[in-house]
């Protein structure tokens, strides 16, 4: 029988840096399947809906800044997504796009190689900050949020999370901290003062910095502190994993799909 070529795509703007067209066709030519990933510039976000039936896409993952607006072009949306109102995967459903978050287990899953974790300090209180605070919360791992200012704290404390500003912390003992900030990301910037940062590395055990292949300056500090360290490639590695899984309905191994995406770093 001749199988349909499929047509997945990542929506962004920017997106020509992203790695996910890579991550997803080396897995797609390494288990044999018929199709493409491709990058679409997405200028209109209104119009997310009407570009995915238009171009004849079988799914998309969606990236910054439109990650809030897949949510509401979406017919129905699931798990996590729902709560934090942020779709990164979308799948067409006898035409219906169908929404789920997969930042939040692809976090979750690189996060667990350190062992179980349960006290948990997230600085930043952005979108990625919703999405690793939910399956946290989900987790019943006691999470706290640090931000530099005030307004998006506002979100995490109306959900019961502990929320500080730099000015009111009063730190405790962290299993794992996180930088979900984007600070290191274009600069050499630390996510947080130096001294605040210094209080919380002498009482933790694991840093996690969600941007990737950087040795940004707040791993490179958690790493004097002799914190054990991680970048975010396989927050990205295992969110690509699950996209993966839900375009092709759970039908190929997570081993295999891994295997062939790890290719792409
Ligand atoms: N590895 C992956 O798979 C993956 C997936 C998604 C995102 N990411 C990364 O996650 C990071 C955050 O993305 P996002 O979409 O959550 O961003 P966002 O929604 O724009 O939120 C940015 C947050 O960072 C804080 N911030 C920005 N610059 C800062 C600085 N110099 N010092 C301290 N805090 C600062 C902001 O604080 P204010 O509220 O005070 O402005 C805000 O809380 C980015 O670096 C992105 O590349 C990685």
């Amino acid at each position: 029988m001749q199988t349909k070529f499929k047509l997945f795509a990542i929506f962004g703007d920017p997106v020509s840096h992203s790695i996910s067209p890579l991550m997803h066709n080396y897995a797609l030519k390494g288990l044999g399947i018929k199709g493409c990933y491709t990058r679409y510039r997405l200028t209109q976000p209104d119009n997310l809906k009407e570009k995915f039936l238009e171009l004849k896409l079988n799914g998309v993952n969606v990236t910054v800044p439109h990650k809030e607006a897949a949510y509401l072009a979406c017919d129905e949306v699931k798990g996590i997504a729902k709560e934090i109102k942020a779709v990164n995967t979308v799948i067409n459903k006898n035409g219906k796009l169908i929404g789920y978050n997969t930042d939040a287990p692809g976090f979750f899953k690189s996060a667990s190689s350190f062992g179980r974790v349960s006290n948990v300090l997230i600085l930043g209180a952005g979108g990625t900050t919703k999405a690793i605070a939910a399956i946290y919360k989900e987790n019943k791992i006691k999470t706290t949020i640090l931000n530099r200012s005030k307004t998006r704290l506002e979100f995490f404390k109306k959900q019961g999370y502990k929320t500080y500003t730099w000015d009111e912390f009063e730190p405790g003992f962290y299993d794992l901290v996180i930088n979900a900030t984007s600070a290191g990301l274009s600069d050499r910037k630390l996510p947080a003062p130096k001294k605040l940062l210094e209080s919380v590395f002498s009482r933790s055990r694991y840093a996690i910095d969600v941007i990737y292949n950087q040795d940004t300056p707040f791993l490179k500090m958690a790493a004097k502190y002799n914190l054990k360290t991680k970048d975010g490639s396989q927050m990205l590695l295992y969110q690509g994993v699950y996209a993966f899984d839900l375009f092709f309905n759970m039908e190929y191994s997570e081993k295999q799909i891994l295997h062939f995406m790890k290719k792409a770093f």
